[in-house]
């Protein structure tokens, strides 16, 4: 029977995966030194999705793992059937593993007669059958109030911060913010590495139009300093193409950015490549196919911070003892 036994042998540990990111799901398998549960999944010719588990998960805690990547609300969707699945064949508890959480930007309503579609997103997940929820980074820390249910929110920054050191002269640093919304974890950022300087972009955007986003001019002190530029995603690229611009116009001496999720919307690629950044680092929450990659891009696994949080869940152990307390 695959998966994994607890040490008194009452509770069993059942991975599970989607099509979206198998790359992913096999290192986070390999982590936790199992395998994946066995599943067939294919496409109708209307696009309707099937799924069927092979083995029984009759009285399992089974891990449901899906990246939202592109095409998103096929994987989206995808999620939610297994989870109705592994519901009627009656999994003891059932947790969406969502390294990158889809829709998550979209929060809340800028204008009368918008969605809220973070919040439905959550809402499908509990009425598909999901009793808990764990994800990486989310935009805003405030999306876990959106599910009823546990949501174990993971940080990549140790895994970013502990990189980012090994490039960097640290006496050197500014910490930048590409926005003013992101202060927050830039002053993270800043503590981690050993209270480095801040600086952020003024940044403005018209919300009439989507990844389009204008950085205006750097706040603090960049001149003669190497930027580390932290944001929770690139899309587009944009938004860090623009800051990278200003740091440079303000006499920083080089720019390294952080991310945690790569989108990497075309023309991500060719943006972040052109913008004059020294080094652009990702994880793998999301999968960065080849045309994603460019020289200057590094990323960095997420599967062993997955698979440790997961581990933690299933002793009924402690998520937040991974990040010092921070959670
Ligand atoms: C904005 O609030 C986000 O944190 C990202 O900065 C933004 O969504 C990235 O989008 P793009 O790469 O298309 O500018």
């Amino acid at each position: 029977m695959t998966g994994i036994m607890s040490p008194d042998g009452t509770k069993r540990l059942v991975l599970v995966s989607g099509r979206a990111h198998p790359e992913l799901a096999a290192s986070v398998a390999q982590e936790l030194g199992t395998d994946l549960l066995p599943t067939s999944a294919y496409d109708f010719a209307n696009g309707e999705i099937y799924v069927r588990f092979g083995e029984s998960v009759r009285g399992a805690d089974v891990y449901v793992l899906q990246s939202h990547t592109a095409p998103i609300n096929q994987w989206i969707m995808e999620q939610m059937i297994m989870v109705d699945a592994l519901k009627r064949a009656s999994a003891k508890t059932i947790t969406v593993v969502l390294p990158f959480y889809g829709y998550a930007r979209q929060d809340k309503k800028h204008k009368g007669r918008e969605p809220i579609s973070a919040r439905l997103l959550a809402d499908m997940y509990e009425v598909a059958g999901a009793d808990r929820m764990m994800s990486v980074d989310l935009h805003t820390a405030q999306l876990q109030g959106f599910f009823n249910g546990p949501v174990d929110h993971l940080w990549a920054m140790p895994l970013l911060t502990d990189y980012v050191r090994t490039r960097v002269d640290l006496s050197n640093v500014t910490v930048v913010s590409p926005d003013a919304g992101r202060i927050k974890v830039a002053e993270k950022w800043a503590a981690k590495l050993g209270g480095n300087p801040l600086a952020f972009v003024h940044k403005t955007r018209d919300i009439n139009k989507p990844n389009q986003s204008i950085a205006n001019r750097v706040v603090g002190d960049v001149d003669g300093r190497t930027c580390v530029l932290v944001d929770d995603l690139i899309d587009t690229g944009g938004t860090i193409a623009e800051a990278v611009r200003v740091c440079l116009e303000s006499g920083a001496k080089d720019v390294i950015v952080a991310a945690t999720h790569g989108v990497l919307s075309d023309p991500a690629a060719r943006r972040l490549s052109e913008c004059g950044a020294r080094e652009v680092v990702v994880t793998d929450t999301l999968p960065i196919t080849a045309d994603k990659r460019f020289d200057q891009l590094t990323v960095l696994s997420i599967a062993p911070l997955l698979a440790r949080a997961i581990e933690e869940v299933f002793a009924d152990g402690s998520v937040t003892s991974l990040f010092d307390g921070n959670s």
